[in-house]
């Protein structure tokens, strides 16, 4: 018998960029019924309340909760305050969708997995790439053995610098933004649920910090390799710190993946479509003025066009309310799985700092 959807009274914490993105979605979605937000600034909440015809706006995640009409939330808030929006979720037992990373700290990243599993709460973390059609593609090859067992993974990601300024005027606590932490986790991630079935057991990495160092105390690039149990090898780098007016929006991506029968490279670097204008066109993340030439396509949320976003994170969101409403199977990067990308990121940092090997995994103490 067909199953009957489940009515969804959505709570959004955090209606910044990908708030309103997400909130969009739901609003077009048959399964939900109300939808809440907390937004802390009141002039933005007002903004998207009345974009997405919110029912209820709070600037206090704890009062917004704690409504009974909510049946699930999304925790959208800036990278170092999902913690407490999380606990307060699992009080009520509401499935989540929570945005990458699961935390900024390594301790506190140990602690909300831990409640998050405790209560048994389904908790998933916006890892948004898995929902676009080339890295799914990539996936099946994978899965079903087509290039044999995997020994080398490459990632080489490049990012407009844009994305690490706003990062780091954002957090009053810098050395918990790192551009692996933050932005080499979407790439960590792919790679890493592609070797899904290996076990990573070292870290190697080195940074550097010439551009974003001097202005507020942040790192332009990092460099590493994972090991695993297996001789397998992930070679991954990632610099935020290219010129303003590089073309890519916000990220751009190489990935090489070698196994003993096959190989599979990937072109995400959206080179595929230039556009150059004459007069700044407001529209991506941080837009800024002296961007003239974009690659379209960078922005990972995706495009807005006829007045809806259309790409990965309109299809994650749809997905993951039809896991709420249906109970649907779903490709969501686990809160486990996002812990262990937060914990392959922090130790490639400290291995940058000490500039020496470190064992995997960490303890909640290694930081
Ligand atoms: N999956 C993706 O492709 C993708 C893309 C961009 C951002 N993100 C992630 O999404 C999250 C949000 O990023 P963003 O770009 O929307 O940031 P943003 O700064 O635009 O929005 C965050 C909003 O949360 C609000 N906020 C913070 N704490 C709050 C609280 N306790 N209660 C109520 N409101 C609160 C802030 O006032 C702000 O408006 C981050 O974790 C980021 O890493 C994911």
């Amino acid at each position: 018998m067909r199953q009957k959807a489940k009515r969804i009274g959505l709570a959004i914490v955090g209606a910044g960029r990908v708030g309103l993105f997400r909130g969009e979605v739901a609003a077009r979605h048959s399964a939900v019924d109300w939808i809440g937000i907390a937004e802390k600034n009141p002039d933005r909440a007002r903004e998207v309340a009345a974009r997405i015809g919110a029912d209820f706006v709070t600037g206090d995640h704890r009062e917004l909760l704690k409504r009974p009409e909510a049946t699930a939330a999304i925790i959208a808030t800036d990278e170092h305050l999902h913690v407490d929006p999380i606990l307060c979720a699992i009080e009520r037992g509401l499935p989540m969708l929570i945005e990458k990373p699961l935390a900024t700290k390594l301790s506190e990243s140990f602690a909300v997995l831990e409640a998050i599993e405790k209560s048994g709460v389904d908790a998933v973390v916006g890892y948004t790439q898995r929902f676009r059609r080339r890295w799914l593609a990539a996936k099946e090859k994978v899965r079903t053995g087509a290039l044999g067992d995997i020994t080398l993974v490459t990632s080489r990601a490049f990012m407009n610098r844009l994305v690490a300024i706003d990062n780091y005027k954002r957090s009053n606590a810098p050395e918990t933004i790192s551009p692996m932490v933050i932005s080499g986790t979407h790439a960590l991630d792919i790679a890493m649920w592609y070797l899904e079935a290996k076990t990573p057991t070292e870290v190697y990495a080195r940074s550097n910090d010439k551009v974003l160092g001097p202005l507020y105390k942040g790192i332009d690039a990092t460099a590493g390799m994972i090991l695993f149990s297996d001789g397998c090898i992930y070679h991954l780098n990632i610099s935020w710190a290219l010129p303003v007016t590089w073309p890519a929006a916000v990220y751009s991506l190489e990935v090489g993946i070698v196994g003993t029968e096959g190989v599979l490279t990937i072109d995400d670097t959206h080179r595929d479509i230039v556009l150059a204008v004459s007069a700044p066109q407001s529209e991506g993340y941080a837009p800024d003025k002296t961007r003239l030439v974009d690659f379209m396509g960078s922005y990972p949320p995706g495009d807005i066009a006829l007045g809806e976003l259309r790409g990965p994170m309109r299809e994650e969101t749809d997905s993951w309310l039809n896991r709420v409403a249906l109970g649907a199977e779903t490709q969501h990067a686990t809160a486990r799985e996002a812990h262990n990308r937060l914990m392959l990121t922090k130790a490639l940092d400290l291995s940058a700092k000490r500039r020496q090997p470190v064992p995997f995994p960490l303890a909640p103490g290694d930081e």
